[in-house]
């Protein structure tokens, strides 16, 4: 036990962490979008996926406490690794570029993953720690057809696209699966995933604000 947190909080090893992690987290949100596209099939649709969803019972219970881990390991070690990067900053000792080349996802991930983390405790507020008086799609058409939420989520998925686009790269680097042959596959697998998933994600609010039909 003692070795693995040794392993862990070195400098490789944090970096190891955030990889899996994320990439863990990568899966859940293109589970996340593909229940969620669903909306794009109606109302009846939307709620007979999260019926199904509900169903599993405990073992639904179990998944969102594994989620809810690997998110705080992922989040924790970010923050970690944000001050340490700050630090060795101030001390002109930082030579840390991504030998893909600094892009917007990567100048930008501390900034983007706070959004993201501000976007998730709204969101579980809307929908998930909120006494249901309704269906869920009514629910999540009720909720995104305010301007105020729906311009929010456009935001917030704006900065989702950014983040894990950069998130792909850096998990093949961080594996040390980098070689002038395969970079050209690995951005463009990378890039393509993010923008299916992105599509999903920002279609939705924008649906829901401008098409009265939206889960209907
Ligand atoms: C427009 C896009 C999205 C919609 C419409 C949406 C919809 C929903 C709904 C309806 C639920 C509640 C499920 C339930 O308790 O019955 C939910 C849960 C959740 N969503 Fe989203 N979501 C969206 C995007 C996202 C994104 C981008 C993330 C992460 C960055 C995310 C993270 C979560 C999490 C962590 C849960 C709780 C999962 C669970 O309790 O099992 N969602 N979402």
């Amino acid at each position: 036990m003692k070795t693995m947190l040794t392993a862990f909080s070195s400098s490789v090893g944090k970096k190891l962490l955030m990889a899996f992690t994320g990439i863990l987290l990568s899966l859940f949100l293109i589970a996340h979008a593909i229940g969620n596209s669903t909306t794009f099939l109606g109302l009846d649709a939307f709620n007979s996926y999260a019926e199904h969803l509900h169903s599993l019972g405990c073992l639904i219970s179990l998944f969102e406490i594994g989620l809810l881990l690997i998110f705080l390991i992922h989040v924790s070690v970010a923050i970690i690794l944000f001050f340490q990067n700050l630090q060795a900053r101030s001390t002109r000792y930082q030579v840390q570029k991504s030998s893909g080349g600094r892009t917007p996802g990567s100048r930008t991930m501390p900034y983007t993953g706070l959004i993201i983390l501000i976007f998730i405790i709204v969101h579980l507020g809307d929908f998930h720690f909120i006494e249901k008086t309704t269906t869920i799609g009514v629910l999540v058409k009720e909720t995104l057809s305010r301007p105020v939420i729906s311009l929010f989520y456009i935001v917030a998925m704006a900065a989702l696209i950014l983040h894990i686009s950069h998130g792909f790269w850096s998990f093949f680097q961080t594996l040390g699966i980098n070689h002038p042959k395969y970079n050209c596959t690995i951005r463009t697998g990378g890039l393509g995933v993010t923008f299916i998933l992105g599509s999903i994600f920002v279609l939705i609010p924008i649906l829901a604000l401008i098409w009265t039909g939206f889960l209907s």
